[in-house]
Formats: C-alpha cells, sequence, structure tokens
C-alpha cells in the first residue's frame, strides 16, 4: 500500500493500526472525525471518487420529478426524465453556473433563475434567448454535466469521477448475502432527514454495529435483538451482519403486536432476524422480515452530518386496510432510536473532539462492521 503524502508519519502509523484483523485493529485517529483537512482528503478520496449509495430508487416514479442534495461540495440534481429514466447531474446551469433547482418537486423543463436558458429532464439544452451573436452557444454541447448513475437492488448508486471504477467490482458479492429479500420490489414510505452534531462516520457506525444496543436502547429496542452471528467474509466494498430478533426490529419491544406480515418469499432464518449491511461509504441499510430502512449520511462539515432515513415496505403489507394506522408504529419505533442514537452520537462527538483523544480496539462480534469499514476507509485513506 502507498503512502499519502499529506499525511503526518503518526497519523499513517494510525492508519496503519486500522488495517489491522480486527481482532488486533484500533480504531479511527480521533482527527478522522474532528479534522476539516481530513474532511478535504475524504472528500478526494472517497466521495469524488467511489460509489455513492443515494437511497432508493422507486421515489422518482413519475417523468420530471426531481431533488437535489449537496454531497461533499457537489450539488447534484437527480431527475426522472420523460421516459422514466433517472439522471443525476452537475446542478448547475452550462452558461454561467448557477444553481438550477432547489429543493424537491416535478417539473416538465428546467429553467434558470439567472437568464432563463431552459433544459429538458434529460439535461439537453432546449433554449436560450439573446445567444444568436455568440460563436460559442451550440445547444448540443452544453448539455448538463451528468454523473454516472447505477441502480441495483432498487438502490442508486452514483459516481462523480470522470471514470468511475468497475460497478461490479464495487457491489462484489453483494447479491449472494441478500438473495432471501426482494430487495428491488420493496417499496418506499416514510423519507426524512435530519441534521446530527457528529461526523458522517460516526452515524453510520452506530447504524451498524450491536454494542450499544444495551445502553443507548436498553427500553426501546435492545431487548429484540439477541447475539448476532459472525460478521460476513464479503467481497466488494460492503460489510454485513446477520442477527436473529426476537419479533421484529422494525418495532419497538412494546408494540411488537402491531407487526405487518413477513416480506413474501423469505424463507429459513431470513423470516427471524434482520441483516444489517453498508455499502461504503455513506449508505447502511437493514432488511428485516417486515420492513427495511435505509440510512445515507453526508458530511456538512468534520463535526456535523445530514442523514436521510427511508422506510420501505412490501406490496402485500401497503395493500392491507390499516397498513396507514400501523405504519404508525413503525415510525415511532425508528423516531425514538434515532433520538437515543442522536444523544449518544453527539456526545461520542465531543469525546472525539479532544485533542487527546486516541484509537481504541474494537469487539470483534459486537462491531465487526464498524472495524471492516474502518479497515477499508484506512485503504483508500492511506492510497491518496
Ligand atoms: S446562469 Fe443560467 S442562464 Fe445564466
Ligand atoms: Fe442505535
Amino acid at each position: 500500500m502507498s503512502s499519502n503524502p499529506d499525511f503526518s508519519d503518526s497519523f499513517q502509523q494510525a492508519l496503519s493500526a486500522s488495517r489491522l484483523p480486527k481482532e488486533q485493529a484500533s480504531s479511527l485517529p480521533a482527527d478522522c472525525y474532528h479534522s476539516e483537512n481530513i474532511l478535504q482528503q475524504e472528500t478526494e478520496a472517497l466521495f469524488r471518487r467511489h460509489w455513492l449509495g443515494l437511497g432508493r430508487a422507486d421515489r422518482f416514479n413519475q417523468p420530471g420529478q426531481y431533488e437535489t442534495i449537496e454531497i461533499a461540495g457537489v450539488p447534484v440534481l437527480l431527475i426522472s426524465d420523460r421516459q422514466g429514466k433517472l439522471h443525476a447531474f452537475n446542478n448547475a446551469c452550462r452558461h454561467r453556473g448557477a444553481r438550477l433547482l432547489d429543493g424537491e418537486g416535478k417539473c416538465r423543463t428546467l429553467r434558470c433563475p439567472f437568464h432563463g436558458w431552459v433544459y429538458n429532464t434529460d439535461g439537453q439544452c432546449a433554449a436560450a434567448t439573446h445567444m444568436e451573436e455568440s460563436l460559442n452557444f451550440d445547444k448540443s454541447q452544453l448539455s448538463l454535466i451528468e454523473f454516472a448513475l447505477e441502480i441495483h437492488a432498487g438502490f442508486i448508486f452514483v459516481c462523480f469521477a470522470p471514470e468511475p471504477p468497475d460497478f461490479k467490482a464495487h457491489i462484489g458479492d453483494f447479491d449472494q448475502f441478500h438473495s432471501p429479500w426482494p430487495l428491488a420490489d420493496l417499496v418506499s414510505k416514510r423519507r426524512q432527514s435530519f441534521e446530527v452534531a457528529c461526523n458522517w462516520k460516526l452515524f453510520l457506525d452506530v447504524f451498524n454495529e450491536y454494542y450499544h444496543l444495551q445502553y443507548v436502547h436498553p427500553d426501546s429496542i435492545n431487548g429484540l435483538y439477541l447475539k448476532p452471528d459472525p460478521g460476513d467474509a464479503t467481497t466488494g466494498n460492503y460489510t454485513t451482519q446477520f442477527g436473529e430478533t426476537e419479533g421484529t426490529g422494525g418495532l419497538l419491544e412494546s408494540q411488537q403486536q402491531y407487526a405487518l406480515p413477513n416480506i413474501p418469499g423469505l424463507q429459513g432464518r431470513a423470516t427471524r432476524g434482520t441483516r444489517y449491511t453498508w455499502v461504503f461509504p455513506n449508505m447502511a441499510f437493514a432488511a428485516s422480515k417486515d420492513a427495511m430502512w435505509i440510512y445515507e449520511a453526508y458530511p456538512l462539515s468534520a463535526q456535523r452530518c445530514i442523514a436521510y432515513q427511508t422506510l420501505c415496505f412490501p406490496q402485500n403489507a401497503i395493500a392491507l386496510t390499516d397498513f396507514d394506522a400501523r405504519v404508525q408504529y413503525y415510525y415511532e419505533r425508528f423516531d425514538a432510536a434515532v433520538a437515543e442514537d442522536g444523544i449518544a452520537l453527539e456526545n461520542q462527538q465531543k469525546g472525539l473532539a479532544s485533542p487527546y483523544s486516541e484509537p481504541g480496539p474494537f469487539s470483534p462480534s459486537m462491531e465487526p462492521s464498524v472495524a471492516d469499514f474502518t479497515h477499508w476507509y484506512a485503504e483508500q485513506m492511506m492510497s491518496g
């Protein structure tokens, strides 16, 4: 592994310790959680180089439906064109760079708010006034800048790199571990975002480990989760761990009687637990017997992130006449867990922000996915 000339020797040594087998590895240097300089390195080494998970594709199921999001300094416009094809564009006009759209909504065409250039939903420049005398105005050369986009198992993946890494290599043997769940068929219901005063990696760390359940969620969900299986050995840029549950992990312990029917086709242990998966760097999800919940996390600064939560259900549950009433209990469970995690994360951030904090060891059985991400992260950062 080559070294990154931007990092000090001691920082590189600490990153090397994060690349040891999980029984010996250390967590990342505390700088990785509060330094703006490290965030800049992450932006180059992770966010501008790798495939990023942007949640579910089915929220763009109508022509012209769009969302805007800022990802590590890149304003992105996700929009479904007239044929229903999803695009990820640089959200900036080809005239003098104004942002084209804000928020989310539905449109027939895009009109730049600055000087009125018009684009089709597939990114083609359609019209501009007062450009007759410009020798450089050629509409066909002025389509919106488009990023690579793949849809896999119903998830959107976008890559900013002009030459994206091979998507198949990115996703590796993902399908093998997720084949019991018909992921592509699950339907998005509630999607919401919230800011947390912690580094983006901490948000994903806590989602992917069982260790904190007993201490952070003692009365809400801890009792549902049995000791998990060991983390699975995977190929590709992801990690995953399955664990059995008592009832469903999608509801509070006290509200299990509102459980929705199982996802059709599930068999064996998949009907008795939850698979937690983290697709590096920024998206994680849990596939359970009755639902799937997904989080994307993006940095706002080194010490603040925005997270998007999406909850998905199978069509057979959504078709029930009392679905709208029963799904409220699922929402309650996620609101409760996010509130409890938020307190823990903001507290962790304060400790990690100390200039005297040092990396610590992992529990290989209770937080193998955190160790796997740490290992992957250290490799990406060291290669510069
Ligand atoms: S910047 Fe968009 S039309 Fe001028
Ligand atoms: Fe949690």
